[in-house]
């Protein structure tokens, strides 16, 4: 494995892969890996005959009073945890590389950001596209894989690609979960024991309107109430939002469909979770890590 740290760098060594005939996948992360990240280098390396993975914690998308600064960072732990996967080159840049002034071009995501994460995270959507073109730029990736656990950050950021025509596939991969049906994210770290196991009840509640989906019920409404139900019943979380979504316009629907998109963030002690489930799939259509798994050290 490559260890790059230059922009100039990375753009060179990808085009010498370009030259020699070799398609390039690219995993972009903030670092702490997980299993989550681990389960994207994978298909990325099933799609391409190399992969970068860049861990590269980004300012632009923390609003005032969020984690930025408590953001858990540890390069030697993500170094090692890529070289033992199929990562090829390992790109991590340093705020200044990045951002040697700061940036006054800023992307508009426009109506896709009207609801979920987009109202209660100003400038949030803004900051991620705009480092996500930067770091395609960079890295001039054939194909990108993006987790579905952030899927309004993936729905734009396959919109952005379209219609910016960046000539990169996007893949969106399903939420890996743990054994208790938690979805790995690397804020989870910040939760205590007790914190930890009350968070399961997110999976819970998404897997509750999944079954009453199947069912029969369709009234969005119902759907979310049934998850603010579940989720009052553990005083340990605070639902920030429960909303259903159409898969494009990321607008809410009245009567959900096979592809509604049910998604929620949470307060959980000092974390805010987020989770989400396709109504006519289930955390069936998900990866749930064995119950002996062990997490990576
Ligand atoms: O999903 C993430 O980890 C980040 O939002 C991303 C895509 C790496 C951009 O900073």
């Amino acid at each position: 494995m490559i260890e790059i740290a230059d922009p100039a760098q990375m753009r060179a060594w990808s085009r010498r892969e370009r030259a020699a005939g070799r398609r390039i996948g690219f995993v972009p992360t903030m670092g702490y890996l997980h299993e989550g990240h681990l389960h994207l280098v994978d298909r990325a390396r099933a799609r391409a005959d190399v992969v970068v993975l860049s861990a590269f914690v980004n300012p632009l998308q923390f609003g005032p009073g969020e984690d930025f600064e408590r953001y858990p960072r540890d390069a030697a732990r993500d170094r090692a945890l890529a070289k033992g996967s199929a990562v090829d080159c390992f790109f991590a840049p340093p705020l200044e590389t990045m951002y040697p002034a700061a940036p006054a071009i800023r992307f508009a995501p426009g109506p896709l950001v009207a609801h979920l994460c987009g109202p209660r995270r100003p400038g949030h959507f803004e900051g991620v596209l705009l480092v996500v073109a930067k770091l395609f730029h960079l890295v001039e990736p054939d194909v990108a894989v993006f987790g579905r656990k952030d899927a309004q950050q993936a729905i734009l950021v396959t919109r952005m690609t379209a219609e910016l025509d960046f000539p990169v596939t996007i893949d969106v991969a399903p939420i890996v979960r743990e054994p208790d049906g938690l979805a790995k994210s690397s804020r989870n770290v910040y939760l205590q024991p007790a914190e930890r196991r009350a968070a399961a009840v997110l999976s819970d509640a998404l897997e509750g309107a999944h079954l009453a989906f199947d069912r029969g019920a369709r009234e969005a409404a119902a759907l979310t109430q049934k998850v603010r139900d579940t989720v009052a019943g553990q005083p340990l979380v605070t639902l920030e939002y429960v909303e259903a979504v159409d898969p494009r316009s990321l607008q809410p629907v009245v009567a959900a469909s096979a592809d509604t998109i049910l998604a929620l963030a949470a307060r959980v002690g000092p974390a805010r979770l987020i989770d989400n489930v396709v109504l006519g799939q289930g955390l069936s259509a998900d990866v749930r890590l064995p119950a002996d798994s062990v997490a990576p050290a």
